[in-house]
C-alpha cells in the first residue's frame, strides 16, 4: 500500500486519467497528476520518463495510461528500478503485485473502460508483494551494471 500515487497519460489515454483521476480521489486516493493536462498530441515517453522519476525519488506508485498503454509500458521499463505492467483485467494487477513487485500500472485508455480500470488499479495499490522466492527473481530483473 502506498501513500500517494502519481498519475501520467498521453493524449490518448487522458480521458481515462482524468476519470481515473476523479474515481480514485472519491475513494480516498491521494492522487498526483503529472499530466498531460488537454487531449492535444504529446510524445508519451517523456510523460512516462517523468513519473518514472518520481516514483523513483519517493516510493510510491505510478498509474501511466495511453491508447493501448504499450508505449507507456515499453517507456517505463526502459528504466532501471521500475516494473511496469500492463493490465487489462483485475488478475494481472494483482499478480503484478504479489509476484513481480511492479511500481507501475499501465493501462489503454481505448482498451479498458473506466469501471474496470477502477477495479484493476484498487486490486493494483492494495495487493502487497509476497516476497520470498520472488524477492531473488525480481531481482534478477535489473540487468547488471557493466
Ligand atoms: C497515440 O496515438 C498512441 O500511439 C499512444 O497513445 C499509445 O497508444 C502508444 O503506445
Amino acid at each position: 500500500m502506498t501513500n500517494r500515487i502519481f498519475i501520467g497519460s498521453d493524449h490518448g489515454g487522458f480521458e481515462l486519467k482524468e476519470t481515473m483521476k476523479s474515481l480514485l480521489k472519491d475513494e480516498n486516493y491521494s492522487i498526483e497528476d503529472l499530466g498531460t493536462y488537454s487531449t492535444d498530441s504529446v510524445d508519451y515517453p517523456k510523460i512516462a520518463q517523468n513519473l518514472c522519476n518520481k516514483v523513483l525519488e519517493t516510493g510510491d506508485f505510478g498509474i501511466l495510461i495511453c491508447g493501448t498503454g504499450l508505449g507507456m509500458s515499453m517507456a517505463a521499463n526502459k528504466i532501471k528500478g521500475i516494473r511496469a505492467a500492463l493490465c487489462s483485467e483485475s488478475y494481472s494487477s494483482k499478480m503484478a503485485r504479489e509476484h513481480n513487485n511492479a511500481n507501475i500500472l499501465c493501462m489503454g485508455g481505448r482498451v479498458t473502460g473506466p469501471n474496470l480500470a477502477l477495479e484493476i488499479a484498487k486490486t493494483f495499490i492494495e495487493t502487497p508483494f509476497e516476497g520470498g522466492r520472488h524477492e531473488r527473481r525480481v531481482q534478477m530483473l535489473e540487468p547488471e551494471d557493466k
